[in-house]
C-alpha cells in the first residue's frame, strides 16, 4: 500500500515552479500566455563558460569529484569571497552544492532540532519556510514594513529572538521586494545579533551582483567580522552568470558546519555535476565585466516597468534596489468584482483573474507572505514586459466596485 510520509503535508510545492508549469500547460493547450513569473535571467550563459565545459569534457573530466566540489572550484569560491566580500575562508570552510537551494537545505537539515525557530523576514523567498518545516523547525515571520523599504528593522529583529531561535535568514537584494541594505542598515542588524550569540546567520547573497543605482553590496560577516564564526554565506552562479539550469551554488562558513553539510550531501546527491562545476569554475575565474553590463540592462528595464505599473490605476509599485523583480501592491483593487462577477478578495483571486481574463501569468503576494501584492519578473524582453503591463492595465480597468 502506497504511503506518503506525513512530513510531506508540512510543505507546499514551490509556487514559482507551479506557476511556470501552469503557464507552459496553458500555452501547450493553445492559449496565448504572457508569463512573467520566471526567476531566471533571459540572457544566455556566456560563451567562455560553455567553451570551458567543452575543454573539460574533452579532457575526460566526467568522473565523481570530491563531495564538497573540486579543490579548484572551492579555491575559486574562496578567492571570490576575498575579492568581492573581504571574507577569508579556507577550502575546508567551503561547500559547493546543486544550487544555492541545496546548500540552504543542507544547512537547515544539519542544524535544526524539532521546534527550533528560524526567523524569516517577510516578504521571503518561497522556499525558506518549507525547508525549515521539513527540518522539523518552526519559521517565525517578521514583517519588513513597505514604508521602510521592506527592510528588517533592528527593533523587530530584537523582539523576535527567543532562546529557541536557531537561525536568522537574510536575503538581500531580496526576492521578491528588491530591498538591499546599506552598510549602516546592516550594521544595525548585526549589532542586535552580537547581543545574541546563540543565533546563527544564514545570508543568501544570490542577487549580489544585481544591484542598482551604484549601491555597494555588503554581507553580514563583512560588516561585523565578529559574526563570521556563526554565519553561513550562501551564493551561486545561477543569477549573476545566467546559469540557473546548471545547478551550482556554494556556501562558506564555520568548518564544523560545512563538515556536517558535506556528510549530508555525501548521503544524498554526492558531488554536484562535474560538468557544471567546470562551468562554474570558468564563471568565477573568467572575465567579470559582463555582469555590470547586464545589471545596467536590468536597471533600465526596472525603470521602464515601474513607470508603466504606476500609471495603472489601483496598482502602486516601489522602486526595487536590486534583483530582477518588481513587487507592486494591488491593495486598492481588493473588494472589486470581475466582469464575470467574481469577488477579488486577495492576491490569489487577482492573479487567477489575470491568468483567465488576459492570459497573464504573475505570482501572488501570498506566496511570499505579503498579501495583497504580486510579483513580476523583469528578467525578460521589454517587448514582453510591455505586452504584460498592457494586459495588466486592461484587466484592472475592467474591475468594478
Ligand atoms: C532568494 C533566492 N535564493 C536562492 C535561489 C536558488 O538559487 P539556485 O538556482 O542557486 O538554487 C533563488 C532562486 O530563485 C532565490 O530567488
Amino acid at each position: 500500500m502506497l504511503h506518503i510520509a506525513s512530513r510531506m503535508n508540512r510543505i507546499q510545492p514551490s509556487p514559482s515552479s507551479m506557476a511556470g508549469q501552469r503557464a507552459r500547460e496553458l500555452r501547450a493547450a493553445g492559449r496565448d500566455i504572457v508569463g512573467l513569473t520566471s526567476g531566471e535571467p533571459d540572457f544566455d550563459t556566456p560563451e567562455h563558460i560553455k567553451d570551458a565545459v567543452q575543454v573539460a569534457l574533452a579532457a575526460g573530466q566526467t568522473k565523481y569529484t570530491d563531495v564538497a566540489g573540486t579543490p579548484e572550484l572551492r579555491a575559486a569560491v574562496a578567492d571570490k569571497f576575498r575579492r568581492d566580500n573581504e571574507l577569508d575562508y579556507a577550502p575546508g570552510e567551503v561547500i559547493v552544492g546543486t544550487g544555492g537551494k541545496q546548500v540552504i537545505f543542507n544547512a537547515f537539515m544539519c542544524t535544526i532540532e524539532a521546534g527550533d525557530e528560524v526567523i524569516v523576514p517577510t516578504p521571503y523567498w518561497v522556499s525558506y519556510p518549507d525547508i525549515v518545516r521539513l527540518a522539523d523547525g518552526q519559521p517565525v515571520f517578521v514583517d519588513c514594513p513597505p514604508e521602510k523599504g521592506f527592510k528588517l528593522q533592528p527593533e523587530d529583529l530584537e523582539r523576535a529572538i527567543t532562546p529557541r531561535t536557531r537561525w536568522l535568514v537574510m536575503n538581500a537584494p531580496n526576492n521578491p521586494s528588491g530591498a538591499a541594505y546599506t552598510r549602516a542598515e546592516l550594521k544595525a542588524l548585526t549589532d542586535v545579533l552580537m547581543r545574541h550569540p546563540h543565533v546563527m546567520v544564514m545570508t543568501d547573497d544570490i542577487y549580489e551582483h544585481i544591484l542598482y543605482d551604484g549601491r555597494e553590496f555588503v554581507t553580514p560577516a563583512q560588516v561585523e567580522p565578529g559574526l563570521k564564526d556563526r554565519t553561513l554565506t550562501v551564493n551561486g552562479v545561477s543569477k549573476s552568470y545566467a546559469m540557473t539550469g546548471w545547478r551550482i551554488g556554494y556556501g562558506a562558513g564555520p568548518a564544523a558546519l560545512i563538515k556536517a553539510m558535506v556528510k549530508l550531501q555525501s548521503q544524498s546527491t554526492s558531488n554536484p555535476s562535474c560538468v557544471a562545476q567546470a562551468g562554474a569554475l570558468a564563471a568565477l575565474t573568467g572575465p567579470q565585466d559582463f555582469i555590470a553590463a547586464r545589471a545596467a540592462e536590468f536597471q533600465a528595464r526596472r525603470d521602464t516597468v515601474v513607470g508603466w505599473l504606476n500609471a495603472i490605476p489601483g496598482v502602486s509599485c516601489h522602486l526595487p534596489e536590486g534583483a530582477f523583480y518588481v513587487f507592486p501592491s494591488c491593495a486598492a483593487l481588493m473588494g472589486t468584482r470581475t466582469p464575470q462577477g467574481r469577488h477579488i478578495a486577495g492576491s490569489d483571486d487577482f492573479v487567477l483573474y489575470l491568468l483567465e481574463q488576459e492570459g497573464l501569468a504573475l505570482l501572488q503576494g501570498t506566496a511570499y507572505g505579503v498579501p495583497p501584492y504580486f510579483r513580476i519578473s523583469f528578467a525578460t524582453s521589454l517587448a514582453r514586459l510591455e505586452e504584460g503591463c498592457g494586459r495588466l492595465a486592461r484587466a484592472c480597468e475592467q474591475l468594478r466596485r
